[in-house]
């Protein structure tokens, strides 16, 4: 396969994405693919450096296959599993159907498993494409949780913005501490995610909750209703709390992960969103209990 690969005048390398070179030929390809513009991660400390690419490059230089590996240590059902995240899949139009995904992809978990990674996680709107990889689904479900709050108190809310470099300093060194924003599935670290999905997400809003110690990542839809996406804090503080300190009055939102750490009473739906989650693990047992990754840890 390699063999024929090279003679059709492709080359392999799998390199370290903290590579400036290995990094902007990823950018491009993303940009070109899927529209999607990485490179502010330049200015808000570069790209994960855990990342590892698997990459076939054309005769004339350009990448023409890739799929990059990354640590996501995460908190799965009261553990923290030693996982890693699949991204950046893509393989250019013309040099498709020839393999080159299949070989990118069995070589990247390779890797992790020669890592020791206990478990890899994908995002995917194309299943059957890692289904022969050993992934599966891990179905998600929408949350929607109950608030008892009176709205009556001042709202203590520094709202942050992460082009401002002290607020990006303040985030960065948070997200380095952050507790699991669930016990049951969270991910453990993932700063350089959380700080590209915080910038490019719509309506999102960040605010540093002093009496919590606590960074919340919310959005306020068109109709009304409010989206808690995300909690960034040394320990989780309880729904009705982050609510009176945001200064609002609500009987029910929406929660954008599992919030068995809110102490609120909450019910949980299927979510049917064609972009599904998967996991592929000899020793980590699937989550029993509903599970969602937020947003802000898309990836
Ligand atoms: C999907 C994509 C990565 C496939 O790349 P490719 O190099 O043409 O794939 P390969 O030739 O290595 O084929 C790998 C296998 O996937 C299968 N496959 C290819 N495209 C598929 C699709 N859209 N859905 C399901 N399976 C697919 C092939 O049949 C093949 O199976 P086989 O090995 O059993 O014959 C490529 O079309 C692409 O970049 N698409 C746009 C971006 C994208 O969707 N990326 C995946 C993000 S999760």
């Amino acid at each position: 396969m390699a063999d024929r690969l090279m003679a059709e005048g492709l080359t392999f390398r799998q390199g370290d994405l903290r590579d400036p070179a290995a990094w902007a030929s990823v950018a491009s390809l993303l940009a070109d693919i899927f529209g999607i513009d990485v490179t502010p991660l330049d200015q808000m400390g570069g790209p994960d450096p855990s990342s590892m690419a698997f990459s076939w490059f054309a005769a004339d230089g350009q990448l023409a296959a890739n799929l990059s590996a990354f640590a996501l240590p995460m908190m799965i059902d009261g553990r923290t599993v030693n996982a890693a995240g699949l991204q950046s899949g893509a393989v250019r139009p013309e040099f498709r159907t020839r393999g080159l995904f299949r070989d990118v992809t069995e070589k990247a978990l390779d890797w992790c498993d020669a890592q020791g990674f206990e478990a890899v996680l994908l995002y995917t709107e194309k299943p059957a494409l890692y289904e022969q990889h050993g992934f599966a689904i891990l179905p998600q479900s929408r949350f929607v949780a109950e608030a008892t709050t009176t709205g009556q108190t001042t709202p203590q809310v520094h709202p942050l913005n992460l082009r401002k470099s002290d607020d990006l300093t303040l985030v960065t060194k948070m997200l380095a501490t952050r507790k699991p924003v669930s016990g049951r599935f969270a991910v453990a670290r993932q700063n350089e995610m959380f700080l590209l999905n915080a910038l490019l997400s719509e309506n999102v809003r960040l605010g540093y909750l002093k009496p919590h110690d606590a960074i919340i990542v919310w959005r306020d839809a068109m109709d009304g209703s409010f989206e808690l996406l995300d909690i960034v804090a040394p320990e989780i503080p309880r729904l009705d709390d982050i609510l009176e300190t945001l200064g609002k009055s609500l009987s029910r939102l929406v929660i954008d992960f599992p919030p068995d750490l809110l102490g609120c009473d909450f019910t949980a739906t299927p979510d049917n969103d064609p972009l599904v989650l998967m996991m592929r693990s000899a020793l980590v047992p699937f989550p029993e209990a509903a599970i969602r990754l937020p947003e802000m840890a898309h990836f």
